[in-house]
């Protein structure tokens, strides 16, 4: 590790290692991401802007592969061999449950043991180790390390550490960020994307993948296409804290003729950070920040213009008093989604949000939960596939996967309720 500065000598050893990694933390990320793959592969995952729409859209294809073969018995065998020899490491020292478990049924999906820190309290983290030389040990027992942690840059640092360990020809292993403080959840965003790809391919529930509602749809909304391209997507509730949004918008950024509008308060802690605004800016992307639902973004309301709707709930864990004093001036009750509200939306349109909501504040009512375009458990079950898709890739067995898929099924057109790809329309007539 460093060599310790002298001005830095008031830093705990854990703060000196983060510090020695800063100067490749601040490069641009066209310089990082080379450095976060092998021969063209991913090997660590660290934020969202890693993918491109063709990464996007192969990771699609064979989390749909995964996720068809778990369906049959003969393809639960075949995934589950497929990397029996691997060992994944959970080091989640924040909170979690979704990712936390779709990491792991991922992973059981696939064939890899699994281990995990949960609480760092158990680890010998208390006795003074630094967290790189926990993650230095667990690279010793294991193949993959999968980790979240509240600090925005310790994911990032410690692809950095094993990129040195391997230059150094020792043992090294891929690190999978599964989200890091305010900064990124890229995992996260490849799940919404999943879904948003699914939702918009317009496929009708429950029947042949070839019988499209588009031309259903398009009677109300001529304008309407395929994909994610051109298309305008809300964010509500707590951008600035939000790490899913950010890595979520970065992503959507990458499309072509995409409008964003962020629903949030005025306020510098949940509004829309500028380094954000300057990253979507500088990608020419078409962004609007309004307060409210109500407010006219290109002569409509901004509900009723929006293809797709990602709610989030209010990070009051992360108040400071002074915050939670001001925050309470604020009327936050225009970030709750309503019955009223969600009639107004396009009858097309995804409701999502990256989970959990909260009960307290309730930013989505369970009464929208039967809404057909209420998409978020859905969308956290395709995380559990996404996530295969994403590991499978990490290990080099995704070409095993389309291979066998293609002998096996490629005449399979049986989907099951599982397989929903869009919201099925509201019951009665549609509405403008
Ligand atoms: N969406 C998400 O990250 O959920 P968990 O915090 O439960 O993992």
């Amino acid at each position: 590790m460093s060599s310790q500065p002298a001005e830095n000598c008031e830093l705990t050893q854990d703060e000196r290692d983060l510090l020695f990694y800063e100067s490749r933390i601040v490069r641009p990320v066209k310089m990082k991401v080379p450095e976060f793959k092998r021969n063209e592969h991913l090997r660590h995952v660290i934020f969202s802007r890693q993918f491109s729409v063709d990464t996007l859209e192969y990771l699609a294809e064979t989390a749909d592969k995964v996720r068809m073969l778990s369906k049959q018995r003969s393809g639960q065998d075949f995934l589950i061999n497929l990397l029996h020899h691997k060992r994944a490491m959970l080091y989640f020292t924040q909170p979690s449950t979704r990712t936390f478990l779709s990491f792991m049924s991922a992973c059981q999906i696939l064939g890899i043991t699994c281990n995990e820190v949960r609480d760092p309290s158990t680890s010998s983290e208390t006795k003074g180790e630094t967290r790189f030389d926990s993650i230095r040990m667990f690279s010793s027992y294991f193949d993959l390390i999968i980790m979240r942690s509240k600090l925005a840059k310790l994911a990032e640092s410690c692809a950095y550490l094993m990129n040195d360990l391997e230059v150094s020809g020792n043992r090294s292993v891929p690190i999978i960020n599964a989200g890091s403080g305010a900064d990124e959840h890229p995992t996260q965003s490849l799940l919404d994307i999943y879904t948003l790809q699914r939702t918009f391919q317009f496929t009708e529930a429950g029947s042949s993948p070839m019988a499209s509602r588009l031309h259903e749809l398009r009677q109300l909304h001529p304008e309407l296409t395929t994909g994610l391209a051109g298309k305008t997507y809300g964010f509500c509730g707590d951008i600035g804290r939000g790490r899913t949004v950010r890595s979520l918008a970065s992503l959507l950024a990458k499309y072509e003729g995409v409008k964003l509008i962020f629903i949030a308060p005025d306020d510098p802690t949940l509004a829309l950070r500028d380094d954000l605004r300057h990253r979507l800016q500088d990608r020419g992307i078409a962004i609007s920040e309004v307060e409210h639902f109500d407010e006219i973004v290109d002569g409509v309301p901004v509900i009723e213009q929006l293809d797709a709707l990602y709610m989030t709930r209010i990070q009051k864990e992360h108040d400071s008093p002074a915050e939670a004093e001001k925050f309470a001036q604020i009327d936050l009750s225009r970030y709750k989604l309503t019955r009223g509200l969600v009639d107004r939306m396009k009858v097309y349109a995804p409701i999502l949000h990256p989970f959990p909501r909260d009960q307290h504040f309730g930013e989505i009512p369970p009464e929208i939960d039967n809404d057909p375009r209420a998409m978020y458990f859905r969308q956290a079950r395709n995380g559990m596939w996404i996530r295969a898709a994403l590991l499978a890739s990490v290990f080099g067995v995704d070409h095993q996967i389309s291979r066998f898929f293609e002998q096996q099924y490629s005449e399979w057109h049986h989907y099951n309720e599982d397989d929903v790809w869009a919201p099925s329309l509201p019951k009665g007539p549609l509405r403008p």
